[in-house]
């Protein structure tokens, strides 16, 4: 059948193994919707430009309409022959109105064709993904603004270094996810251009009003080569850089939600939605989602990779090769989305233990900065000195079982005497975490300034996004 509308100089039937390696209707029907909205804006085009019939046009478009309704009731399935999504649906239509569906692909080629499917695709599935990615960062605020007085050690290499505010923290992760956000926005704002009346490779003789059809599907413009816009994949590959990067930041946060789970930390419970427990050991509750989520990660690369590789040395214009370009694509988008729901919903509902934090801040000498900086200030130390006598108060500390925050005036002193009264007072975990005043620095003042600024950007962007998905 797809064998008839398809091709005029094949005679024989396609062998079945062509037909497992060619056909790509099991997995890009899912573009079924993008596919009959963009017959729709065609075909309304090809009549306003006197190009088909007014009454060819209303067949044509009461015909899409129910090979719409046909494929989402499932009277149509999309399971049979035909090599393509575009073929499937030109086929049915065509079985619905009769010779009118034959006049629908004037003026185009399924070159042009699936690159307006494929970009819908991503420029919607750009503006869901963004909407999670707020959703998440109004999340990570909600927890930031009650623990800007929670300390946590903060660390490098791992290894305790100074006090922070658990705040903080979560507001280091709402900047990674805003910068992710805005390369999703970025990236729609480049790729929002119509490649619909490019045709095969070179344009059309026929009189299209490309920039109608762009506007009637929400773009901005018409793309502005044709033999560039039938072949560029730019645009997916950006959608799947940006969901590399985004799980990249997923999985940096699953791997501290999975250290902070364990005994030896302590300083959350994800909620009993969010772990497993073991087929043989009784007591266990293992935090699987972010493990998943880190583990994802890797697909969400490799869909980058194998695009990247695709692409290159491709010759212009459409090569069969490029039909790689939408299983990695979905893959991710799928990734992404549900990653998405699912973190937000751990962040939602994880328990914070405040004490076994604060309590890990008692270890690991993290106010030793404070005393080499106490030094420089009162005693007018060079910071090379002051650092290496708060060396040899740290090791004093250890000698004695201690840390630094819990030594005496007259411990500090025996170390050295350049040390005077007012030492002891800089060595307070909570102290050292509000002195850091600088900008964007921990201090809970600056941390409250933060969430602030987040939280106007938020606004704006939520207004904006809910804009850009029902623009389109
Ligand atoms: N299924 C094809 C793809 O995804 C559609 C384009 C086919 N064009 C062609 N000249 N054979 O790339």
């Amino acid at each position: 059948m797809s064998k008839k509308i398809a091709s005029a100089r094949i005679q024989t039937d396609s062998s079945e193994l062509l037909k497992e390696l060619n056909n790509s209707l099991p997995f890009d029907r899912v573009l079924y919707r993008e596919d009959i909205e963009g017959s729709k804006a065609h075909a309304y085009m090809l009549m306003k430009q006197g190009i088909i019939s007014p009454e060819d046009y209303e067949k044509i478009d009461m015909g899409l309409e129910r090979v719409l309704d046909e494929i989402e009731s499932g009277t149509f399935s999309l399971d049979g022959d035909d090599e393509d999504i575009h073929m499937a649906v030109e086929r049915r239509l065509t079985e619905i109105i009769g010779d009118a569906g034959k006049r629908l692909h004037t003026a185009r080629s399924r070159n042009d064709q699936v690159a307006l499917d494929f970009r819908l695709y991503v420029l919607r599935h750009g503006d869901t993904i963004a909407n999670l990615i707020l959703d998440l960062i109004e999340s990570f605020i909600t927890v930031a603004e009650k623990h800007t007085d929670t300390l946590l050690p903060g660390m490098t290499h791992l290894q305790h270094a100074q006090p922070i505010n658990f705040g903080y923290h979560m507001m280091a992760y709402a900047s990674m996810f805003k910068r992710d956000y805005e390369r999703f926005v970025d990236s729609k704002e480049r790729n929002n251009l119509s490649p619909l009346g490019c045709a095969a490779l070179a344009g059309t003789p026929h009189p299209v009003d490309r920039r109608l059809t762009a506007s009637l599907l929400g773009f901005k413009a018409p793309t502005l080569n044709c033999l560039d816009s039938v072949s560029d994949r730019d645009f997916a590959l950006e959608m799947l850089f940006n969901i590399a990067t985004l799980m990249m930041h997923i999985s940096r946060l699953s791997e501290e939600l999975i250290l902070w789970s364990t005994s030896e930390f302590g300083f959350i419970r994800l909620s009993d939605k969010h772990a497993t427990g073991s087929s043989i050991m009784p007591q266990k509750k293992n935090p699987d989602i972010p493990e998943l989520l880190r583990g994802k990660t890797g697909r969400a690369y490799g869909n980058l990779l194998s695009l990247l590789t695709v692409m290159k040395g491709l010759p212009l214009a459409y090569n069969k090769d490029t039909q790689e370009d939408k299983e990695g694509v979905f893959d991710s988008v799928r990734t992404a989305e549900l990653s998405l729901r699912v973190l937000k919903e751990m962040i939602d509902e994880m328990q914070v233990n405040e004490e076994a934090m604060e309590r890990a801040c008692n270890r690991g000498h993290l106010s030793a900065t404070d005393l080499a900086d106490y030094l420089v200030k009162n005693a007018g130390l060079p910071f090379r000195d002051a650092y290496h006598i708060v060396g040899n108060v740290v090791n004093y500390a250890e000698e004695l079982g201690k840390d630094i925050s819990e030594l005496t005036l007259q411990e500090l002193k025996s170390v050295d005497s350049r040390i005077d009264d007012g030492a002891c007072g800089v060595l307070d975990n909570r102290k050292s975490m509000n002195a850091r005043q600088s900008e964007g620095g921990t201090a809970a003042k600056r941390t409250e300034e933060q969430i602030e600024t987040l939280k106007r950007w938020l606004q704006v962007q939520k207004a904006e996004g809910k804009r850009q998905v029902s623009s389109r």
